[in-house]
C-alpha cells in the first residue's frame, strides 16, 4: 500500500480525492495540505466518507508534512505558478509526484522539475487525464496499429465559457505569474492530445492570441498552426469567451486511411469513426458510435482515477507513467511557443525556451 499526500485543496482537488478512493486497494491518503486549512479539512472529510478507517492529517505547510510523513506520492493541485517549487521539494523529499496541468509556466521550470525527479529516482506525472478517456484510448490504439495511414492534419477546438465569476473566484487565474490564459489553463488538455496523436514532434508554431472579453492579464482566445516533423499540420482554436456556456472540446484527426472526430463537452464522445479496414475488422462507424454515450458531469471527465492507476502501475513495474514529465512538457512548450509567436509576430521554431512572465503587458 502506497501513501499519498494532497497539496492544494481548491476547485480541482475533489478529483484527486476521488482518484485516491477509486484506487483505495493500492493507495492511502495520509494528508491534505492547504494554507486555507478549512479547505484541507473539507477534503479530509470527503475522503473519510469513502474510506472511514483512514487516518488523514491536515497541514497548512506542506514542507512540515513532507518532513513528518514522508509520503510515497504527492499530488499537487495548487495554483499553476507554484507547481515547480513544490514539485521539486516533493521529489527531493523522495516522493513520486502527480502534478496538475500545466506542470509549469516556463520551459526552464519544467526542466528543473524533470531533473529533480530524475535525480531522486522518482516518477513525475502531469494530469492530462483526458488521455484516459475511452474514445481517446481507442483512437490511440487505432493510431498505434497504423490504421490512420499517413497522418495529414488534425485540429482541436475548445469552445468553452469561463465567465467573470470564474476569474473573480480565484484572482490568480488569468495572471501571467500564476496561470497564463485560456490556452495554458483550459486548452492545454486538447493541445496535449493533438500533439500526442500527431507524432509529439512539433517543429514550428505560428499564432494569434487575443484578450477579447475577460478582465484578466492573459489571453481568452488563441488560434495557432503547428507544423510537425512528419509534415502533418495541426490547428488549434481555443476560447473562454463562448456565449453563453460551454459548447465542446473536439479533437479531429485525418489520416490517409482514417478519419476520427471525438467531441462532446471534453473529448468524450466519438462523432466520426471511419477507417479503410473498418469492414474487415468489424469496427465500422455504426458499431462504434454509441448514442447513449453521455457527457460527464463536469469538463474534468473521469480520467484522474485511471491516471492514478497508471502511476501506481508504473511505480510497481519500474517504468515511466504514460504522462511523464517529459511528455507533459511537450504541450507546455507548444503553448509557450504560441505565446512567443503572439509577442514577436513571427513563427517560432521548436525547441524553444520561454516563460509566461515574458508576456507581461502584452494586452495592456
Ligand atoms: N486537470 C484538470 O482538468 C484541471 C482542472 C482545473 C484546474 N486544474 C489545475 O489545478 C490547479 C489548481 O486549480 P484550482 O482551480 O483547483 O485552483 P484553486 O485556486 O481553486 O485551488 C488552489 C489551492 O491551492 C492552495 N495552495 C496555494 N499554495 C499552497 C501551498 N503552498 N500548499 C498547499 N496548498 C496551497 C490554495 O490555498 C488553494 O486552496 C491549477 O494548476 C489548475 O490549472 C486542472
Amino acid at each position: 500500500m502506497l501513501t499519498l499526500a494532497l497539496i492544494g485543496c481548491g476547485r480541482i482537488s475533489f478529483k484527486h480525492i476521488e482518484a485516491a478512493y477509486n484506487n483505495k486497494d493500492r493507495i492511502r491518503l495520509l494528508a491534505c495540505c492547504d494554507p486555507k486549512t478549512d479547505r484541507a479539512e473539507a477534503k479530509r472529510a470527503e475522503y473519510l466518507k469513502a474510506v472511514p478507517d483512514a487516518s488523514v492529517k491536515v497541514y497548512a505547510d506542506y514542507k512540515a508534512m513532507l518532513a513528518e510523513l514522508k509520503p510515497d506520492i504527492c499530488a499537487i493541485a495548487t495554483e499553476s505558478g507554484y507547481h515547480p517549487v513544490i514539485s521539486i521539494a516533493c521529489s527531493e523529499a523522495g516522493a513520486h509526484v502527480i502534478c496538475e496541468k500545466p506542470m509549469a509556466l516556463s520551459t526552464t521550470d519544467a526542466d528543473a522539475m524533470i531533473a529533480a525527479a530524475k535525480k531522486a529516482g522518482r516518477t513525475l506525472t502531469v494530469c492530462f487525464q483526458n488521455r484516459f478517456n475511452a474514445p481517446v484510448r481507442k483512437t490511440r490504439d487505432a493510431l498505434e496499429a497504423g490504421r490512420f495511414g499517413r497522418m495529414l492534419h488534425g485540429a482541436v477546438q475548445i469552445r468553452w465559457n469561463r465567465n467573470e465569476a470564474y476569474y473573480a473566484e480565484a484572482p490568480w487565474r488569468g495572471t501571467w505569474a500564476l496561470d497564463g490564459g485560456t490556452l495554458m489553463n483550459q486548452c492545454t488538455h486538447g493541445i496535449d492530445l493533438l500533439q500526442w496523436m500527431m507524432g509529439e514532434d512539433a517543429l514550428r508554431v505560428q499564432a494569434a492570441t487575443r484578450r477579447f472579453l475577460r478582465p484578466i492579464e492573459a489571453e481568452d482566445f488563441g488560434a495557432a498552426i503547428v507544423e510537425f516533423a512528419s509534415g502533418a499540420v495541426g490547428i488549434i482554436e481555443g476560447t473562454a469567451d463562448v456565449y453563453p456556456t460551454n459548447i465542446d472540446e473536439t479533437l479531429s484527426l485525418f489520416g490517409s486511411t482514417g478519419s476520427v472526430v471525438i467531441g462532446g463537452l471534453a473529448v468524450n464522445k466519438v462523432e466520426t469513426w471511419r477507417f479503410a479496414d473498418a469492414e474487415k475488422i468489424g469496427d465500422t462507424e455504426a458499431v462504434v458510435l454509441n448514442p447513449s454515450e453521455k457527457d460527464p458531469p463536469t469538463v474534468y471527465g473521469f480520467g484522474h482515477s485511471a491516471l492514478y492507476a497508471d502511476v501506481l502501475d508504473a511505480i510497481r513495474d519500474g517504468r515511466e507513467p504514460l504522462v511523464s514529465g517529459e511528455k507533459g512538457r511537450k504541450a507546455l512548450e507548444i503553448i509557450l511557443a504560441i505565446y512567443k509567436s503572439q509577442k514577436t509576430g513571427l513563427p517560432v521554431d521548436l525547441p524553444t525556451t520561454f516563460s509566461t512572465k515574458e508576456m507581461k503587458g502584452e494586452f495592456d
